[in-house]
């Protein structure tokens, strides 16, 4: 059985690929500081309650567990906060990454996933996006896995016993199809999250940001993708870095999108409530369309999606949403 150590696998991510790492027989470690993770949403193995800041825990802790593999999730998520507070950002998504990174050499562990996002890519001139597409992110969070994304390749150039795979993720939705765990976010920012939070009353009305862009409908274009695909991905990830595949990035979206209207008019189908949408200005920093042209992923790992259908996405958001 392989040992599986995983920072952040208390968080909305985290605690998916957590599960079907112990649903694949995986012995699984959870580092996480709790910040804006859940201990219950750890389904499988243990927690150790820690923070990437400290290195000689971190050290002490790798130390003893001595894995096999290693996924990196643990980093803070908010575009609009990277922006008023950038330092944040760094601080936590790249300085801490490096911390790792000098324990990972230390220590001589290898076969890291890391966590990263389609932010890298900014407004991407080509639409489905490919991973040589350049990098261009326009806000901090996208910057702070951009910055961590070249740690790890020069990293990887000097030591060739250290490989790694960076997933950039689409736009990540959805929940366990039991509901055990979701998206548990004191403040949601995310359309599915918001939507379903105001078809349950907890806001007045759902605002579309922007209905003037170069799109269908005039609203943004984005590649929905289910979590429990995408934790599926790590697994993945790992197991064609254990068969002695070399480092590498990928795209992890379904390669098709859907506009801001198109998911409101699911939203609604599935909830079964018509609450308030009202058109708003454009959000600072959404570029109209992203869509992941993930071949590389499906031809090297062999990455094959479950859940490529955005009312099944909503309908498990729903379920949780409605338990939380
Ligand atoms: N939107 C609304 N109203 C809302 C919330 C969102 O109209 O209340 C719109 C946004 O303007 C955007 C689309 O819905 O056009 C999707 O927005 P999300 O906030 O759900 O997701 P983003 O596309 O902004 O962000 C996602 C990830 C980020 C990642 C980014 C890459 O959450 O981590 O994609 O662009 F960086």
């Amino acid at each position: 059985m392989k040992r599986i150590f995983v920072t952040g696998g208390a968080g909305y991510i985290g605690s998916h690929a957590v599960k079907v790492l112990g649903e694949h027989g995986y012995e699984v470690l959870t580092y996480d500081n709790l910040s804006t993770g859940h201990r219950e949403s750890i389904l499988y193995g243990d927690l150790v309650e820690g923070d990437l800041g400290d290195k000689d825990l971190l050290r002490r802790t790798l130390r003893d567990f001595r894995p096999d593999g290693l996924i990196h999730f643990a980093a803070h998520i908010e575009v609009a906060e990277s922006v008023a507070n950038p330092l944040k950002y760094y601080r936590n998504n790249s300085a801490n990454a490096l911390n790792l990174l000098e324990v990972l050499g230390e220590l001589n562990l290898s076969n890291l996933i890391f966590s990263s996002t389609a932010a890298v890519y900014g407004i991407a001139d080509e639409i489905p996006v490919k991973e040589e597409a350049p990098l261009a992110p326009i806000n901090p969070y996208g910057a702070s896995k951009m910055i961590t994304e070249r740690f790890l390749s020069d990293f990887s150039s000097a030591r060739h016993d250290f490989d790694y795979v960076a997933l950039r993720y689409f736009n990540v939705a959805g929940a366990d199809s039991q509901a055990r765990i979701g998206q548990k976010y004191r403040n949601a920012t995310h359309l599915i999250t918001r939507a379903l939070k105001t078809a349950k009353g907890e806001y007045e009305k759902l605002q579309v940001f922007g209905t003037d862009y170069a799109t269908p409908d005039g609203t943004c274009i984005r590649d929905y993708i289910h979590v429990d695909d995408l934790a599926a991905a790590h697994v993945d990830a790992l197991r064609y870095l254990f068969e002695g595949g070399r480092s590498a990035v990928f795209n992890c979206g379904y390669g098709h999108g859907y506009s801001v209207r198109e998911v409101i008019d699911v939203a609604r189908k599935v909830t079964g409530r018509d609450f308030t949408v009202e058109d708003a200005d454009r959000r600072e920093g959404d570029p109209p369309a992203l869509v992941a042209d993930s071949s590389k992923l499906r031809c090297t790992t062999g990455w094959s999606p479950a859940h490529d259908d955005l009312e099944y996405i909503v309908r498990t958001a729903w379920k949780w949403e409605k338990n939380l």
